[in-house]
């Protein structure tokens, strides 16, 4: 099957890329390297520099290269960056996203794999969080995904498209080839890491008074390979499942506190922690069922537990001090 990877320069994108490849699969990227690495990306399969909004270059891309399935990752992702800047995720994520879309109607290819989002359930009403959980974002990042899975259900109805949307819980580790490195690090991992490594003096603890066992908020971190493997296994079934939206986490929640502790023991380095005010938008639990996911794909995780995730996100940072050369 030929697949193009949209945003495969990215964290997420270049673990599906190397999984795509280890797995032979046909790939292209295409990727506008505002967020991504071109080094990332392995130098030998084709790669297209270009932002998804260019309806007519993705057309030609997608008709050069006989594409089958589009896996779609690029996009904005911040939930911070979301609430002051609400028209880039509107932009980047929906009206961008429509010319992809556009482009592959007339192109006639009719699969799509969807990075989406746990953040569009915004606060659960109970977890974990299953697939008939309502949804209700709490901030722009989640409702401009829910926009766009909301756009596939329309083109599945009227235009025959079939679709697998994965909502992401927490992203989260490394392989040996690929880590989390973003221009600007939000992410508390690698700012965890970043901390053990010198780089930064302390962490910030983004609020402490939240309805949780240790007042800190719980997430559900998922090893990045683990994520990779969802996409190739939702390729390979979705004539015979689609159109799905599945929820991909661990199934198992870890507070902030709980993430620095498992860091601490894993470096070996205190990782000095400060309490400070809560960042906006953020849920007090995200926390995945994974069980239709686990089931429908046929998925086991390979790094089921905090410590491992973290251990492997470890190894990369401390090869990779300032992450990718570019
Ligand atoms: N956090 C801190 N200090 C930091 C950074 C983060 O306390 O320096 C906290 C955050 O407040 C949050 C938790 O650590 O409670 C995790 O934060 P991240 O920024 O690592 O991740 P988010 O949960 O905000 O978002 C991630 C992805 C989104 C996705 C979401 C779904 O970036 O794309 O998970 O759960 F939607």
């Amino acid at each position: 099957m030929k697949v193009l990877v949209t945003g495969g320069a990215g964290y997420v994108g270049s673990v599906v890329v190397e999984m795509l490849l280890k797995e032979r699969f046909s790939v292209s990227v295409i990727d506008n390297i505002v967020e991504g690495h071109r080094s990332a990306i392995p130098a030998d399969i084709p790669f297209f520099e270009a932002d998804i909004g260019t309806r007519d270059y993705v057309r030609k891309i997608l008709g050069s290269n006989q594409i089958d399935a589009v896996i779609h990752m690029a996009g904005e992702t911040l939930v911070s960056k979301s609430m002051s800047h609400p028209q880039d995720y509107f932009l980047g994520n929906v009206s961008k996203g429509l010319e992809l879309l556009e482009a592959m109607r007339e192109s006639n290819v009719k699969r799509i794999i969807f990075s989406s989002t746990a953040a569009l359930f915004g606060n659960p009403e109970y977890t974990p969080i299953d697939e008939k959980h309502p949804t209700n974002p709490i901030n722009a990042y989640g409702r401009s995904k829910l926009m766009f899975e909301q756009m596939l259900d329309w083109y599945h109805k009227a235009h025959g498209l079939n679709y697998v949307c994965l909502r992401y819980f927490n992203a989260a580790g490394a392989t040996v080839e690929h880590g989390e490195h973003h221009r600007i690090e939000t992410h508390l991992i690698p700012i965890v890491l970043q901390t053990a490594l010198g780089q930064r003096d302390h962490v910030d603890i983004y609020g402490n008074n939240y309805d949780t066992r240790d007042g800190t908020c719980i997430r559900d971190y998922i090893h990045v390979e683990d994520l990779a493997m969802a996409h190739i296994e939702a390729l390979r079934r979705m004539d015979d499942i689609g159109p799905q939206k599945l929820n991909l986490g661990n199934g198992e929640g870890y507070s902030v506190k709980e993430v620095i502790e498992a860091a601490r023991e894993i470096t070996g380095h205190p990782i000095p922690a400060r309490e400070a005010d809560r960042r906006s938008g953020d849920p007090a639990v995200l926390v995945a069922s994974s069980e239709r996911t686990r089931s429908l794909l046929g998925l086991k995780p390979r790094y089921p537990e905090i410590r491992q995730i973290v251990r492997t996100a470890w190894d990369w940072h401390s090869r990779n001090h300032h992450g990718y050369p570019d």
